[in-house]
């Protein structure tokens, strides 16, 4: 039996309600299951670490994350709390993403049971991956723009190497999946503007390349505008979706806006040697401490986690508990995408449906 060895950052805002509700049914689940074992490490990193320390988070911490098997995240950021340049300085996605090479980000967007969402879609009909490059893109610019008050660029870069490796990432993804729920068949659709761009030119040219190698799954390509559009028109149409970076921050929030709201939105970042996992939303410190943010996106990027740590029937008892729950009743999201009885009785209702289950 192996221990996992686990990183905890609780992030600002609604980040300490959302850990602790993922946290409770972890912990339910490792009761449930004798093999399954972890070890929760807690670390402080974000906007507040930011105000208190001069900096959004430690290198022990980073050494910590790197000694471990995954990271656990809740969101981060405060909308008042900047750098110098105007953006935030809370966040982590460079010093993560980069500082762990993690260059897959894994977002999929579901349709759950019992869930209002605002197509007219049953379950089963919405059920897609959108692999986002992590790494290199528009936001390797972060930090980096170059202006004065007048004027200010970002450049787009895009390399051979970061394209290949999430290109296969995707590929790889698709064969372990079922296909769209269409037409069940296995397939990678590329989504840039390289009718604009050069860079995205070269995108659409290596995800061909990439794409021979694997006979076995269809592939085709979109521009991001039409992309947008079908992913409201047509979800069912989607299996695995792979595009740069910015592309991917903004069409994964328009998923979750299909399927009845970020709150719902799980992610894996992940690499080579290092993963984390976290909600697709920020921190909405307006909500803060008030019971009415949704676990939900925490929770299912613990079952991301378990999946990515080989704990396959933890992550399915995950799930199954999170689906019974929403569909006896017991759990239910209103239209703006929060818990009707808010976030402990969300939590709780998943853990009474998992001893029904288990
Ligand atoms: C996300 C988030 C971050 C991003 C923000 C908070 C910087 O929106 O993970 O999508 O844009 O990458
Ligand atoms: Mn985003």
């Amino acid at each position: 039996m192996q221990t996992h060895e686990i990183v905890i950052i609780e992030g600002d805002g609604i980040g300490k309600e959302l850990t602790e509700a993922s946290l409770f049914i972890l912990k339910e689940i490792e009761k449930k299951i004798d093999s399954l074992q972890i070890n929760f490490k807690f670390r402080d990193a974000g906007a507040r670490f930011y105000e208190l320390n001069g900096t959004n988070i430690s290198h022990e911490t980073l050494e910590d994350i790197r000694q471990s098997d995954a990271l656990l995240k809740g969101p981060v950021g405060l909308p008042h709390v900047r750098f110098s340049d105007g953006t935030e300085a809370g966040l982590l996605g460079g010093v993560l993403r980069n500082g762990l090479d993690v260059f897959a980000n894994v977002r999929p967007i579901k349709l759950l049971p019992g869930v209002e969402a605002p197509l007219k879609a049953h379950p089963g009909e919405i059920d897609y991956v959108i692999v986002r490059e992590n790494t290199e893109g528009l936001y390797l610019s972060r930090g980096r723009g170059v202006g004065n008050d007048s004027a200010m660029t970002d450049t787009l870069m895009i390399t051979r190497k970061g394209t290949e490796r999430v290109i296969r990432f995707a590929f790889d993804l698709a064969r372990r999946r079922s296909g769209s729920p269409k037409s069940k068949t296995r397939r990678v659709t590329c989504v840039d503007k390289s009718n604009v761009l050069a860079s995205f030119a070269l995108f659409r040219e290596i995800f061909y390349e990439v794409a021979s190698e694997y006979p076995d799954i269809e592939h085709d390509c979109m521009y991001a505008d039409a992309a947008a559009q079908a992913l409201v028109m047509s979800p069912s149409d989607f299996d695995v979706l792979v595009m740069e970076n910015f592309l991917g921050d903004i069409l994964s929030d328009l998923g979750g806006g299909t399927i009845g709201g970020i709150g719902l939105c799980p992610s894996g970042n992940i690499g080579g040697k290092h993963a984390y996992f976290e909600p697709i939303h920020g921190s909405a410190p307006d909500i803060e401490g008030q019971d009415l943010a949704n676990p939900i996106s925490q929770i299912l990027s613990a079952g991301l986690m378990l999946d990515y740590l080989g704990e396959h029937k933890a992550s399915e008892l995950l799930s199954s508990s999170l689906y019974m729950a929403l569909d006896n009743g017991e759990l239910k999201i209103n239209a703006i995408g929060q818990p009707e009885r808010g976030t402990r009785h969300a939590t709780e209702a998943i853990a009474n449906a998992l001893l029904e289950l288990y």
